[in-house]
């Protein structure tokens, strides 16, 4: 697939990168695309990837990443350009600074938020739950990690699935992109637990049913 990645941070270069390497036509949408950060990510991401301007990522993909930090998400998505149909993968977590809760929640979240600001695009929270070790490799000893998404399109739902499964994750859907509201404080208990209670960053759920 053609994916582009918006934020090419801890978040973006280890997504793009990984299905870089799977094959994926994967480009790098950077402020600065010049940069030594950038030159680095396309040697280890190989052939398939490259660098351009966010604008041109955006232009050039069917899939586009979103992991950029809350405070410049609107400005950033109305740098894009038309994302009318393309599927828009929403990692953003609305952070208060210091990691100190969610800026806003329960009523709405960030991925309706983000769905409101380009209502052409298909939008599938995923990839917020977890850290981006995890995403680097999501296998643990005897499983892997669960990784769950939402959106209200199930064509772009089911994309999603298979991209994360491509990285080894165990993909659920978690229903309609209202259920943001409840993957994004999900996502403050993996950050607490990881960063301030003491169980490290290597660490992801599990899901069981019967
Ligand atoms: N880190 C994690 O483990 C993790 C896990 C799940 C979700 N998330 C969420 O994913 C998002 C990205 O997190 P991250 O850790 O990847 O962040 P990061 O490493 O700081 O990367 C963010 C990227 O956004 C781009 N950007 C564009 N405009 C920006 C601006 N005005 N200010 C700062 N950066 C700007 C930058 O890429 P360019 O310079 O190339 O434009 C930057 O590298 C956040 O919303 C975070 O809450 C993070």
């Amino acid at each position: 697939m053609k994916i582009g990645v918006i934020g090419t941070g801890n978040v973006g270069g280890t997504l793009g990168s990984r299905w870089a390497k799977g094959g994926h036509e994967v480009v790098f949408g950077s402020r600065r695309p010049e940069s030594d950060e950038i030159t680095d990510l396309l040697a280890e991401s190989g052939p398939t990837a490259r660098a351009a301007s966010p604008a041109e990522a955006a232009f050039a993909s069917e899939v586009i990443v979103l992991a950029t930090p809350w405070p410049s998400t609107k400005e950033i998505l109305e740098g894009l350009g038309d994302l009318t149909g393309k599927i828009v993968i929403d990692a953003v977590n609305p952070l208060l600074p210091g990691l100190a809760g969610l800026a806003l929640g329960t009523d709405t979240s960030a991925g309706e938020q983000i769905a409101s600001w380009i209502p052409p695009a298909r939008v599938v929270k995923a990839f917020n739950t977890i850290g981006n070790n995890i995403m680097a490799n999501p296998h643990f000893e005897t499983d892997s990690s669960v990784l769950l998404y939402c959106g209200d399109d199930a064509e772009a739902k089911a994309v999603v699935h298979e991209l994360a499964e491509e990285l080894g994750f165990e993909p659920y859907d978690a229903g309609p992109l209202t259920q943001a509201r409840v993957l994004e404080p999900f996502a403050m208990l993996w950050i607490s637990m990881a960063l301030k209670y003491g169980y490290s960053r290597n660490i992801g759920f599990k899901f069981l049913r019967r």
